[in-house]
């Protein structure tokens, strides 16, 4: 392993992987695996940057929502709360968490692209501060809402400003095809925002665009905040309207193996507010409160998974496979977009990478791979096996597939451990069972 992989993982003086000051072997024997594992101060220095990169290039007019959908649990949306960031819910569970942690409604803004009228029910009781409509047919529903709880409800439109951001299809979503947002080029975006204007008990604040997931290039940003101000202009100029906040969504790309070289997030955001602040003074409207809603660039690097090898099954010729006491059910990544990432024999960290494994996991489904020919030290039973960069879009996309219950998340800070999230039992399984 590269020793500067990142600022969260280094190799001790026993030869072990060790993860925010903890040895990755002793918190294995502790807790058990499978057992995610998130570095605190890490999630808080990434938390601390955005807010600076906002104070050092825009003034700091402007918040960098926590796209919780990354990761959601009450602690993660205390943590973020003392960091002092808003957050970005997509669904009743993840409002309901955020809810139950103490986070203030009017920080929260709440995206989905067919919310139910029960959820958006219970954004407008909670007061969130934000409701992002997505289609024609959500604006009649919440102004229902609004009304129904007397309050007028702050909202955003999510637009689909054209911007192909490279990325792997399936979370590519700022392009015309996409099942999110409003179109620009067919006027369905223009239509939107009448609609909303004339809506009783709506009021538009803000636009939003989120043009796609793990980017690093700055330039697709940059047009897409381009196009969004032009599109701020066309309302105030045809409408007689002016919103005054903008959204530029999530997508910051992040190290899941040394070949990727993510763009310091301060760098964005000094690319990004001059392009707004100009565009906004070519187009003569004021340059506007900005959002952020970084995910993935939290907290992905922050997080490590763990797991035991139980065998290893040479097929001369063909593959090696290691099998683990987890896979696609904590992470589906690679099951379900090839995902690159980096593991590691955390058990043999001083010997030479020069074995090529097939990670397998115990599902009943051949693809139920977490990694193929990746070089490792070379396995034994009971080694501990870590798959870096795990914190985003893990234990968030895992499920209970052959009854497996989902592994516990252990937070690590300066050499101490706890756990945030506990693991799943046999009875939790059976819970909803009748
Ligand atoms: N805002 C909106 C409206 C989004 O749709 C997303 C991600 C984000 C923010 C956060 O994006 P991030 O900073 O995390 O890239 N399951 C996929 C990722 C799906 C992302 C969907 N939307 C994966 O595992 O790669």
């Amino acid at each position: 392993m590269n020793k500067n992989f990142n600022a969260s993982v280094r190799v001790n003086s026993k030869g072990h992987l060790e993860i925010g000051g903890c040895d990755s072997i002793e918190l294995a024997e502790k807790y058990g695996t499978p057992l995610y594992i998130l570095d605190e101060t890490m999630i808080r220095n990434i938390c601390r940057e955005y807010l600076e990169s906002f104070k050092k290039y825009y003034d700091g007019k402007g918040l960098p929502l926590y796209a919780s959908k990354a990761l959601c649990c009450m602690e993660m949306c205390r943590i973020v709360n003392e960091e002092n960031l808003g957050l970005d819910v997509v669904s009743g569970g993840e409002l309901y968490t955020a809810l139950k942690a103490g986070f203030p409604a009017e920080k929260i803004h709440f995206h989905g692209n067919n919310k139910t009228v029960s959820e958006i029910d219970m954004a407008v009781e909670a007061g969130v501060g934000k409701i992002v409509m997505d289609n024609l047919s959500e604006i009649a529903r919440v102004d229902k809402a609004a009304e129904k709880f007397g309050k007028k409800v702050s909202v955003s439109m999510r637009i689909k400003p054209g911007v192909d951001a490279h990325t792997h299809d399936f979370i590519r979503t700022g392009q015309i095809d996409s099942k999110f947002g409003f179109a620009l080029e067919t006027g369905e975006a223009f239509e939107g925002v009448k609609k909303v204007l004339e809506a009783k008990n709506l009021n538009l604040t803000e636009l939003h665009c989120h043009i796609g997931s793990q980017i690093f290039d700055i330039a697709p940003f940059v047009a897409a905040a381009e196009i969004m101000i032009e599109f701020i202009a066309k309302i105030k100029n045809e409408l007689g309207h002016t919103v005054t906040e903008l959204n530029l969504g999530g997508g910051f790309g992040i190290k899941y193996v040394e070949e990727d070289k993510p763009v310091a997030y301060e760098k964005y955001m000094e690319a990004v507010s001059a392009a707004i602040k100009a565009k906004a003074q070519e187009y003569g409207v004021p340059v506007p409160y900005i959002y952020i809603e970084p995910g993935r660039s939290i907290v992905g690097e922050a997080g490590a998974t763990l797991y035991t090898v139980g065998s290893v099954k040479e097929i001369p010729g063909v593959r090696n496979y290691v099998a683990i006491d987890g896979g696609m059910t904590d992470n589906i990544r690679y099951a379900l977009y090839g995902s690159a990432y980096t593991v590691i024999n955390a058990s043999k960290v001083d010997k030479e990478a020069d074995y090529k494994a097939t990670v397998a996991g115990k599902c009943c489904e051949s693809g139920d791979l977490v990694q193929e020919n990746c070089m490792i030290a070379k396995p034994c039973d009971g080694d501990i096996i870590a798959v870096l960069s795990t914190g985003a879009y893990n234990y968030s996309m895992a499920s209970n597939y052959n009854r497996n219950p989902r592994p516990a998340v252990v937070m690590v800070k300066d050499g101490e451990s706890r756990v945030i999230i506990k693991r799943e039992t046999y009875e939790d399984i059976i819970r909803n069972d009748i």
